[in-house]
């Protein structure tokens, strides 16, 4: 009786393929862990307040150009915004001893408040405020951002 072949030898091309393969995937699990653990650090607040505060923002200016100018549509986007601009201390504790971010914090809040005080009474008062708004973020953004 003819003793059965021994099994053909892998070829070591294959060997290599096999442990390049492995390599990346242990290389794409380890990236994902890292990114992972990074992302879990930071701290989603201040960024999610600053895209918070840019929804209302886009919602006013929006409302301005298909002329919705009544007070139901600035005042509950300026009151969120009011409340909103408080909070910035919190969101950027490293930045809130410095009095520019200070400036600029209650710049933002001094314009809220002369909105809320006597809000837009028509369309060309609210594309002021927009402005004025947008300017207010943008004065912060150059220092800081
Ligand atoms: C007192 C300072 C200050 C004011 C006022 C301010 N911001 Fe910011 N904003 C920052 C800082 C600081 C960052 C950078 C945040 C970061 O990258 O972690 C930022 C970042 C942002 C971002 C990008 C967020 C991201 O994903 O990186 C948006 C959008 C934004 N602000 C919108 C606004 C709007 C709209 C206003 C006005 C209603 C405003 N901000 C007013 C300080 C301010």
């Amino acid at each position: 009786m003819p003793t059965p072949p021994p099994p053909p030898r892998q070829p070591a091309a294959y060997r290599y393929l096999l442990v390049g393969v492995l390599g990346l995937l242990v290389g794409l699990i380890a990236t994902v862990m890292v990114a992972r653990a990074i992302q879990a650090r930071q701290d989603p607040f201040p960024e999610a307040l600053m895209h918070v505060m840019d929804r209302q923002v886009q919602l006013l200016q929006a409302a301005q150009a298909q002329n919705r100018c009544s007070l139901a549509d600035s005042v509950p986007r300026t009151q969120t915004l009011r409340s909103l601009s408080n909070d910035v201390d919190l969101a950027f504790p490293g930045l809130k001893d410095s009095q520019a971010f200070q400036q600029h914090a209650s710049a933002l809040r001094a314009t809220l408040n002369q909105a809320l005080a006597a809000p837009p009474a028509d369309c060309t008062a609210m594309a002021a405020l927009v402005e004025k708004i947008q300017t207010d973020c943008r004065a912060c953004h150059q220092d800081f951002r």
